[in-house]
């Protein structure tokens, strides 16, 4: 058996039941598959399942999509997004939903998930400044990218919001004293949820280096400028950009990510990238608060 697939059956033991993929996620990624598709059909499905029209709606009417006028219908949200854009966004709030279920009305749920909306914004932001030609996929990765630790905390219970209060929170601490304690980090997990739900490889290869460990090199992914992308993403929205005094964030400036960019827009040196990324903070506060 190769070695990740190994690796990654131990942390999907060690973790217990996973859940399942829910019925509208299979269904919109089979129908969506099929290029004859009408529109109509694919607005049936969703449909039937009313929050998620709403969430759409209100994300198709949001600051992410610029639009010129009030997007009232699914069908019309969906001839304007694009198919490939809507499964996106169908299946990143259908995850993240099917991992918080009702028992989870814990407060860290609530600010996992606004941190994920934040870090979907800020993805979602750079990756059009950096035209790197993502639809969708920088969205739902930065909107996915902490879900193991929603599946820890499923899985874990409180031991885990102890392990959390220790590390103050996020970051390398973080996946540091969960290696020690669990033998894997949060990233880990959200990978092995990524494979076990038979999500695209780019996407559980970025979700997977989010964080700094053995072998997370964006070089080794899927696609290089997407788990890039949720890095200089995730470490931006951890960034205060309100004081321009105060140096770069070693972490959102970081060269590896910068340059598997692979583009002449990505500003060469640290200083320049600090600017870029100061320049869109504003927007990110007023996205993120538009979509809670
Ligand atoms: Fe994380
Ligand atoms: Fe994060």
């Amino acid at each position: 058996m190769p070695l990740r697939q190994e690796r990654l059956e131990k942390i999907i033991e060690s973790v217990g039941e996973l859940p399942a993929l829910p019925n509208i996620v299979a269904d919109v990624l089979s129908i969506t598959e099929d290029p004859t598709i009408a529109v109509s059909q694919i607005s049936d499905r969703v449909q039937r399942d009313p929050g998620l029209a709403a969430k759409i709606l209100k994300i198709s009417n949001s600051p992410f999509y610029g639009m010129k006028q009030y997007v009232g219908t699914l069908k019309l949200a969906i001839v304007i997004l694009g198919v490939r854009e809507l499964r996106n966004i169908v299946l990143g709030i259908s995850l993240f939903e099917t991992l918080q279920d009702g028992r989870m009305q814990h407060v860290l749920v609530r600010e996992i998930w606004e941190h994920s909306l934040r870090v979907g914004a800020w993805c979602r932001r750079l990756g059009a400044a950096l035209s790197l030609g993502l639809q969708g996929e920088d969205f739902i990765c930065g909107l996915l990218h902490d879900m193991g630790k929603i599946v820890l905390l499923r899985q874990v219970g409180d031991d885990y919001l102890k392990l959390i209060k220790r590390s103050g929170g996020h970051g390398q601490t973080l996946c540091q004293i969960e290696t020690n304690v669990l033998g894997f980090d949060h990233a880990d997990a959200a990978e092995a949820l990524a494979t076990h739900w038979n999500l695209p490889q780019a996407l559980s290869d970025a979700l997977w280096m989010h964080h700094e460990g053995p072998n997370r090199t964006f070089g080794a992914a899927n696609d290089p400028r997407l788990a890039a992308l949720v890095w200089v993403a995730d470490a931006a929205a951890r960034e205060d950009f309100s004081n321009a005094d105060q140096p770069p964030g070693p972490s959102c400036t970081r060269e590896e990510a910068w340059l598997a960019f692979g583009t002449p827009k990505a500003p060469s040196d640290a200083a320049q990238r600090r600017v870029m990324l100061a320049a869109f903070a504003t927007e990110i506060q007023e996205m993120q608060m538009l979509l809670l």
